[in-house]
């Protein structure tokens, strides 16, 4: 009598209202993570969509999509390729500067972190107005990869970012959404 996974996933999102500032409704995916069965199970839905996807790499996204995207790597005999925020990396890099629910930032690849045609995967926890999504999108086009598919947790689609990543081109898979 298991509920659907998806739906299984999402009842364990918690909802933390005003934070980090008054109006977002923060989708906190930490209890995810807490849970052994949960986080096999969500990690497992990753890595059952991806096994015969002929990925020769996956990216994540500083911070969270560092979490779910080095376990899925590593399921799938991958190697992984971290996106981290500006000055964090120390050997030579590629930025893009794009805007947040609540900010702006820039995030940086190693010019070397994968190679002309590498198909990759990337991952993160959540897609809000896509920036961050489409920004690493950006880095990995530059340095040449395919990027196969964005894979993320959570879509907030009233922020807009999951249609604007895929009216880019870009295929976009995630598990549930919040109105
Ligand atoms: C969050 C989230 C995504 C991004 C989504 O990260 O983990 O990376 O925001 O928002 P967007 O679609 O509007 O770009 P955040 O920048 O808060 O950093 P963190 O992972 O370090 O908490
Ligand atoms: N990143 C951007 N918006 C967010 C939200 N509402 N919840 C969690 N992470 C986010």
């Amino acid at each position: 009598n298991e509920p659907l996974y998806a739906d299984y996933i999402q009842s364990h999102i918690r909802t933390v209202p005003d934070w980090p500032q008054p109006g977002v409704m923060f989708r906190d995916i930490t209890p995810l993570l807490q849970d052994p069965k949960l986080f096999r199970v969500l990690v497992d839905t990753f890595v059952h969509r991806y096994m015969d996807a002929q990925l020769d790499v996956v990216a994540g996204v500083d911070a969270r999509g560092f979490i779910l995207g080095a376990v899925v790597a590593y399921e799938l005999n991958l190697g992984f390729v971290p996106i981290r925020k500006k000055g964090k990396l120390p050997y030579l890099t590629v930025a893009e500067e794009y805007e947040l629910e609540y900010g702006s930032a820039t995030v940086e690849i190693h010019t070397d972190a994968c190679k002309p045609g590498d198909r990759v995967l990337l991952i993160d926890d959540l897609v809000a107005t896509g920036g961050t999504m489409l920004a690493a999108y950006n880095l990995l086009h530059r340095l040449g990869a395919t990027v196969v598919e964005g894979a993320a947790i959570v879509d907030l689609p009233e922020l807009g970012g999951s249609k604007l990543i895929r009216d880019q081109g870009l295929p976009l898979f995630t598990i549930c959404d919040f109105a």
